[in-house]
């Protein structure tokens, strides 16, 4: 592949990174500001701008942890509750630097999928600007975000669609994994 330019690269080479290669690095205010900004530049069918975000840093990544592990532990029917899971729900937002809640405006102004496709063009921005600032990050979506609505304090034309986690971290670059796009396209010539 040609790497042309600094765009491609990122592009190229942004990697999901989980919380086991985070470091205790801080993820900063403005570094923040910088990913939301970029993600706020995704493209919007009519300007809907159907992203909103709620950002957990310091204390409210233990009341996000805290929240994950009651909700994991209210819905698993007791044959399948195991404590290490519930443990494991709350570790991913403590060993995290920062969290970002992912949310589904819906404005009625275009299909539902338009919303949801432009929001999920926006975590793609956050994600390439993460990425190009050196911090790691990747979009979580367990079940249990299905239950946030009353922590996250969401309105009825509102949906969480995920978290995403974000850490500095000292993992090297790595290739995508992906089958050749040659399966995956057709030349009309
Ligand atoms: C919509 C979406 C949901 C995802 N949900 C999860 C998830 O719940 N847990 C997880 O570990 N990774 C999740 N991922 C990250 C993928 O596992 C990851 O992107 C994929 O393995 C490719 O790796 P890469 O991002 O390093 O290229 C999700 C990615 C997308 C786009």
């Amino acid at each position: 592949m040609n790497m042309q330019n600094d765009v491609i690269k990122t592009i190229h080479f942004r990697r999901s990174v989980f919380q086991a290669n985070f470091t205790d690095k801080e993820v900063s205010k403005e570094d923040l500001y910088t990913i939301l900004q970029s993600a706020n530049a995704a493209p919007t069918h009519k300007r809907t701008q159907p992203w909103r975000f709620v950002i957990f840093r310091k204390d409210g990544l233990k009341r996000l942890g805290k929240e994950l592990a009651t909700i994991y532990k209210t819905i698993t029917p007791a044959d399948k509750y195991n404590p290490a899971v519930e443990e494991n729900m709350e570790k991913k937002a403590t060993m995290s630097n920062a969290a970002i809640a992912i949310i589904v405006n819906y404005s009625n102004e275009v299909p539902e999928w338009e919303e949801l496709a432009a929001t999920a063009c926006s975590v793609q921005n956050m994600w390439l600007a993460s990425s190009s600032l050196g911090i790691g990050g990747y979009w979580a979506t367990p079940g249990l975000i299905n239950h946030l609505g009353t922590f996250l304090k969401l309105h009825e034309n509102q949906k969480c669609i995920g978290i995403f986690y974000l850490g500095h971290h000292e993992s090297e670059a790595r290739e995508p994994v992906r089958s050749s796009i040659e399966e995956k396209i057709r030349w009309e010539e």
